[in-house]
């Protein structure tokens, strides 16, 4: 592999994430003459609309959810769009988006519908000649609710499509600051030798929302904070903080290393997860409901979780990983905090020295910054003032001139010239699953309930003290 494609068809063309997404991305990907001269875009979904609907369709979401400046050539790239019904439950409707797609065409799929709708979907795509050839698939999550169901979904793709051409999103993947944490790591030689238990104390991932339930009331529900945030985004960041580091930047090296450090995380004890469920409170300056009064009901569902994750291996031995994910939290924030260790021995007696950290701001601000210590300005009669100053990379003030992109943009235009390395493998999902499920059952073992926090607040007090019992503070 691998050629570029030149029919992307996208499963679900009607529903969110493609108003959202997907068809933003694709035309601020076009208005930047990234996309390959030829490529036709089939939109499928199961109502009944012409190709000149779905481009109304598209035209309206693109006004909504792109910036007027990134929509320059909107009409060349409406222009790009068809669209064919289907009901992926019916053999009906296949070989109608075959003809369209017509012969010896390189075939982008890209599904987002509910997984139940994948195997169904797979099969027919098969049986009409769709899976063939170079054809890839995109999978977006989620991809199960535990590692059995995982499975079945990966074995029904399995069953038309080799790994090869099987693209798993994780959407924190295709975001510049999860990137650029691969460039600060790889591409600089200042904080490997430091990267290791000998001198980082400790790691903190955090990605806080302040949104509630949206209306994703029964998939939330049937999901928790757990499945929805940790199995996924966050054991990538963590793979990402933790790997050794790869031989190239290719796709088998990267995610070669990203499945060792997934594989050697250890199971968790009762005390290492707290979780909580937020109650009515104030949020983003609006009074707004509980979850339970949101849902209607009461509920068990986790919309916080705190862990305190290890990673059984040389590098990271005695170097705890607090992670903390939660709906209705005080900020929106996502955030990873590497606390060095003190230095061994300090020459000055009057100053309080602090650990050096490393901030990787992923959203909303992209930045990084290195707290250190500095002499403040003055004459002393004896020793120095230290105080400790940041080290500040604004992400967007050191690239001025480049806009912001959607994640999805990075990570369909890798869809379409077949680049699998920031897609997430087989092997990678299972070991997510397979550690998610141990944490799972043991919740369900020992009767977890949530704790409740009031929304706009840093969760459950239980989620301090977890840290706080090993002498460590959230960065806030
Ligand atoms: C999705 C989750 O995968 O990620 C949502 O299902 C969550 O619950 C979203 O809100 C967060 O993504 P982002 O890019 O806004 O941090």
């Amino acid at each position: 592999m691998s050629t570029k494609a030149q029919t992307l068809i996208l499963f679900g063309a009607t529903g969110d994430l493609s108003r959202r997404m997907l068809l933003p991305s694709l035309c601020a990907l076009d208005a930047d003459e990234l996309l390959p001269a030829d490529l036709e875009i089939i939109g499928t979904a199961r109502s009944e609309m012409s190709s000149s609907e779905f481009r109304n369709f598209a035209r309206e979401a693109l006004e909504t959810f792109l910036p007027a400046h990134r929509r320059g050539g909107m009409a060349d790239f409406l222009n790009r769009l068809h669209y064919s019904q289907l009901d992926v439950t019916t053999p009906e409707g296949y070989a109608e988006l075959a003809a369209k797609v017509g012969e010896d065409r390189e075939v982008a799929i890209f599904l987002s519908t509910a997984p139940s709708l994948f195997k169904p979907t797979i099969e027919g795509l098969a049986a009409n000649g769709l899976a063939d050839g170079n054809a890839r698939i995109c999978l977006e999550k989620p991809l199960g609710t535990d590692l059995e169901s995982s499975c079945a979904i990966n074995d029904a793709v399995a069953g038309a499509f080799p790994e090869c051409r099987i693209f798993r999103i994780d959407h924190y993947l295709g975001k510049e600051t999860v990137q650029n944490l691969i460039a600060l790591r790889f591409g600089n030689i200042l904080f490997e030798p430091l990267w290791n238990a000998q001198h980082i104390d400790h790691v903190q991932i955090t990605v806080a929302e302040t949104v509630g339930l949206e209306s994703r009331v029964d998939f939330y529900d049937g999901a928790g904070a757990l499945r929805d945030m940790v199995q996924n985004h966050m054991l990538q960041l963590l793979a990402l903080v933790a790997m050794e580091p790869p031989g190239s930047f290719d796709a088998s090296s990267v995610r070669d290393e990203k499945v060792k450090v997934l594989r050697a995380l250890r199971p968790l004890t009762d005390a290492e997860s707290v979780t909580g469920q937020y109650r009515g409170g104030a949020s983003g300056g609006q009074i707004v409901p509980g979850y339970d009064e949101e849902l209607g009901r009461e509920s068990n569902t986790e919309t916080f979780v705190a862990l305190k994750a290890h990673i059984d291996n040389w590098r990271w031995h005695g170097v705890p990983f607090y992670m903390r994910t939660g709906k209705r939290l005080a900020e929106r924030v996502t955030e990873i905090i590497v606390h060095f260790r003190c230095v061994p021995h300090s020459i000055f007696p009057d100053a309080r020295l602090k650990p050096n950290k490393l901030v990787i701001g992923i959203q909303p601000e992209e930045n990084i910054t290195l707290s250190l210590m500095a002499k403040v300005p003055g004459i002393e009669h004896e020793g120095m003032t230290l105080r400790e100053v940041p080290l500040n990379i604004a992400m967007p003030d050191a690239f001025t001139g480049k806009h912001k992109r959607i994640a999805y943009e990075r990570l369909l235009l890798d869809l379409i010239n077949g680049d699998q390395t920031l897609f997430v493998r087989r092997d990678e999902v299972e070991a997510q699953w397979a550690w998610i499920d141990a944490i799972r059952a043991g919740w369900e073992a020992e009767g977890k309930e949530p704790k409740t926090y009031a929304a706009g607040s840093w969760g459950p007090s239980a989620s301090i003290a977890l840290a706080e019992r090993d002498g460590v503070s959230w960065h806030e």
